[in-house]
């Protein structure tokens, strides 16, 4: 039985992400009336009848606002630690009824709540808080791949380990299914379900895959795992977890990961496959045409979502900008150089906003106009400062941009 759809509200964390989008958008199929918890509204980018509630996990006193009148809560922990965790669902568990909760296949029921991991942990506190509790332990997240992509768009080959490791990694929409259900019916209070794909892919065959279905050839290369450990530790700022992920990998080469049938009971549809994924997927690793970086580039800038501006620009980018010389290169190489030199360039404003025009695209180049308002703090002189930047796109990614100013940009001292 389907209760209190559309006579309380759905509390969603983490609503902007993977799993959390796909949560909103089903609880908004119920009929569902959905609150999402966001660190910045403006940048959420969620459907309109979404209510949007600015909080933080880290900043427990932040919650509160976003808990008057809730019935059911979403919740994933985002962070590699169980930190703060406590005093965050001592604040979420005063008003909601139930929480359905994001953790991971690896969990073991018996070991120690800090045996395991932040997941085990987090876990324990729910138990402990009095709540109705629904535990969601999903194998690996299918969108775990997209940190192929760059390889797969640019050189048509990835390298990691382990390629023989055999995953049962899910579909994100699967996982959200289970949580509607979760958070919309009765019958799954108490319950731990374990949310894998339909079969076990190794990383290899995953990897055949994404290229069948973008049109492209890809091939594994298998990494040295030390290199690998390099990576993962220079990404997640966490050695112990580079660790005992490889040493997770390593064994399932010849231990593959378990397969549920899970999804299927509860939403009463099978989980969907590997190639299911990839292709809702496709886009993201497909080299992006030059039309589709220029606005992928412009949107990035309007939302503030600079990280997936800079993501577009390929690492060995020249940058031209005569204007900006001061004894310097007119012509800057790479993209630390080219932050370094903009990091110069603002130490000494600040910004108010950027309005960005639309690009104009010409074959394999656009340009775009930037105008910001912007105060140069040593002066205390605000105005506007326009520039107009060409860019060259080579392979879906950003290789050259020139930059023509109105007016030199006031150089620090
Ligand atoms: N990847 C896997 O293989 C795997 C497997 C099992 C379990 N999990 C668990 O799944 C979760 C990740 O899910 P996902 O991939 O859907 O997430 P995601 O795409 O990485 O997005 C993270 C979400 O958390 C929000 N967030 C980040 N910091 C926050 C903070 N300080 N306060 C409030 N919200 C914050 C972000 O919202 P804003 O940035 O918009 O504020 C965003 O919506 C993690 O808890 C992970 O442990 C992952």
């Amino acid at each position: 039985m389907r209760l209190m759809v559309g006579q309380r509200t759905v509390l969603v964390t983490g609503a902007t992400g993977n799993v959390g989008r796909h949560v909103v958008a089903q609880l908004l199929d119920t009929g569902a009336r959905v609150r999402a918890l966001v660190r910045d509204p403006r940048i959420a980018a969620l459907p309109d009848d979404v209510e949007l509630v600015r909080g933080d996990l880290t900043e427990p006193e932040s919650l509160r606002a976003a808990l008057d009148g809730v019935g059911p809560l979403f919740l994933l922990w985002p962070f590699l630690s169980a930190e703060g965790a406590a005093e965050a669902v001592d604040v979420l568990a005063e008003h909601p009824r139930r929480i359905v909760y994001v953790s991971a296949m690896a969990v073991q029921d018996d070991l120690e709540p800090q045996a395991n991991g932040v997941w085990g942990q987090v876990e324990d506190l729910i138990k402990r808080s009095g709540l109705e509790w629904t535990f969601l332990r999903a194998s690996g997240f299918a969108t775990n791949t997209l940190g192929w992509a760059d390889q797969i768009r640019v050189e048509g080959i990835v390298r990691w380990p382990y390629g023989d490791a055999a995953r049962s990694l899910i579909h994100e929409r699967d996982i959200a299914a289970v949580a509607v259900r979760a958070l919309t019916e009765d019958r799954h209070t108490g319950a731990t379900y374990v949310l894998t794909g339909p079969e076990a892919v190794t990383q290899a065959e995953q990897v055949r895959i994404i290229g069948e279905v973008v049109g492209l050839p890809v091939h594994w290369e298998e990494l040295a795992p030390e290199v690998a450990r390099q990576q993962l530790v220079a990404a997640m700022g966490d050695l112990a977890f580079a660790d005992s992920s490889l040493e997770y990998w390593a064994r399932l080469r010849t231990e593959p990961e378990p397969v549920t049938r899970t999804v299927e009971e509860v939403t009463g549809t099978p989980a969907r496959t590997f190639a299911e994924w990839a292709r809702d997927h496709a886009d993201d690793f497909r080299r992006l045409a030059t039309a589709e970086v220029a606005e992928m580039y412009v949107s990035s800038f309007r939302t503030g979502n600079l990280g997936a501006a800079f993501g577009l620009l390929s690492p060995d980018m020249v940058r031209a900008a005569p204007m900006e010389g001061a004894g310097e290169p007119a012509e800057l190489r790479g993209l630390d150089a080219i932050m370094e030199n903009s990091q110069r360039l603002n130490a000494d404003y600040e910004i108010h906003g950027v309005d960005v025009d639309d690009p104009l695209v010409n074959q394999d180049r656009f340009a775009v106009r930037f105008a910001f308002d912007e105060t140069h703090i040593p002066t205390g002189k605000r105005r506007t400062t326009a520039k107009v930047c060409l860019y060259t796109v080579a392979d879906g990614r950003v290789t050259r941009e020139e930059v023509y100013y109105h007016e030199a940009p006031h150089l620090p001292a």
